[in-house]
């Protein structure tokens, strides 16, 4: 095992504690020696831990995610134009969104390298999660968050499991530089955002999950993008399961951002290079990112996979989010219904399988659908006050 840069292509010594290129600064990938990819031959059991072979560490410290539910939405596919539209619902993961599947791992890294702590700015999720599988190992957790925009649900993930939580008076932009330079002076403090690239090895069983359950890999996989970590993870285990020779073609990677927050979508219309954006806002909460870390890795994986990426509008996501919810009974976070919204405004014409990661639970911001249209009135407790309602 060794770390690898995508942007300078240096390699460098297999090290749980190195989370950017000392040569160029750019977050570093996991890579596998040809020998280690020969040998992951048998996958065994279920979930994330099904696919230890391809995983950078053995003792599990789990919860038991991964194995998320693949739904067939064929009313909602109607709808947008798919005739194979799959749902990968990854608000069943233990915490309820797809960061369970990185954190299993992470946390496993950081018990085995000997970290008192553990530490993570946040949108939400990873806080939820990190809190949750720190909890389960016995170590602190420390998350920063971004004040008055993290959703209720999340936030009292972490307060319950414990954690010691900053909340910052500023952006998750602003709270994931604070982070790194933490994590840079204390040593004995792990870092599990998306910049660790071990933790992005759990996160790339999502794909092959896919692979297996459908037989054959998606057409496209459409998902949200943020902080870029998910994005880079997913292509990654792809291409794994591609030179493993497990399937024989690639899916298109298709990322979607709020038209307030989205700076990858900018720099592929533009150069190439990030511009960050310096207040990103949306009601996708998990997705409100200015300067995503990884973003030097989702372009490539957007372009090597000639995929795209596109925004929607906060309107566009609340109402994909009750769309999905009323056509095939799932309740998903706003940010996990942008790849319904893009499809529903971008009216794609793909054959195949086409998977829209849903990547977090509704529950976690039920403030969200507090305006959707409903059918609600306060009645007085008597039958024909029910009946004027139903008939109404
Ligand atoms: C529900 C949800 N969707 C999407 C994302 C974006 O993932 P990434 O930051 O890996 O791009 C996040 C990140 O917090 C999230 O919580
Ligand atoms: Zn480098």
């Amino acid at each position: 095992m060794l770390l690898r840069c995508p942007a300078c292509e240096a390699t460098h010594p297999h090290d749980p504690m190195l989370y950017a290129c000392p040569r160029c600064g750019a977050p570093l990938e996991v890579g596998y020696s040809e020998e280690e990819m020969r040998r992951a031959t048998a996958f065994e059991g279920r979930g994330v831990w099904r696919y230890r072979p391809l995983l950078p560490v053995d003792r599990a410290v789990t919860l038991g995610e991964g194995d998320t539910g693949l739904h067939v939405c064929e009313r909602l596919g109607r709808e947008l134009g798919i005739p194979r539209l799959y749902v990968k619902n990854e608000g069943e993961n233990p915490t309820g969104s797809f960061k369970d599947r990185g954190m299993t791992v992470g946390i496993a890294l950081a018990a085995a390298v000997g970290a008192r702590a553990v530490a993570c700015a946040s949108t939400g999720n990873t806080s939820a999660s990190m809190s949750a599988y720190a909890a389960r190992a016995g170590l602190k957790a420390l998350v920063l968050v971004p004040a008055d925009k993290v959703a209720a649900g999340k936030l009292s993930q972490a307060l319950v499991h414990g954690a010691v939580i900053a909340e910052i008076e500023g952006s998750f932009d602003d709270a994931m530089r604070l982070v790194t330079e933490l994590a840079v002076c204390e040593r004995s403090v792990y870092l599990l955002n998306s910049l660790n690239p071990y933790r992005l090895e759990g996160q790339k069983t999502l794909a092959f999950e896919l692979c297996e359950t459908l037989g054959e890999p998606p057409e496209a996989v459409v998902l949200p993008v943020g902080n870029a970590g998910n994005i880079s993870a997913l292509w990654k285990g792809f291409r794994e399961f591609h030179s493993l020779g497990r399937i024989g073609r690639l899916p298109r990677m298709i990322g979607v951002q709020a038209e307030g927050a989205a700076p990858i979508v900018r720099a592929l219309r533009g150069h190439g290079d990030l511009e960050p954006v310096p207040r990103p806002e949306t009601v996708a909460t998990a997705i409100r990112i200015g300067a995503p870390v990884n973003w030097r890795k989702a372009i490539a994986a957007i372009r090597d996979s000639e995929g795209e990426a596109g925004t929607v509008t906060d309107r566009e996501i609340l109402d994909a989010q009750t769309l999905l919810a009323r056509l095939e009974g799932l309740f998903v976070e706003p940010a996990s219904a942008a790849p319904i919204a893009y499809l529903r405004r971008r009216r794609l014409e793909v054959p195949g399988p086409v998977v829209c990661v849903a990547t977090g639970n509704g529950l976690k911001d039920p403030d969200a659908v507090l305006g959707v249209p409903v059918l609600r009135e306060r009645i007085h407790p008597d039958l024909a006050a029910v009946r004027r309602l139903i008939g109404s």
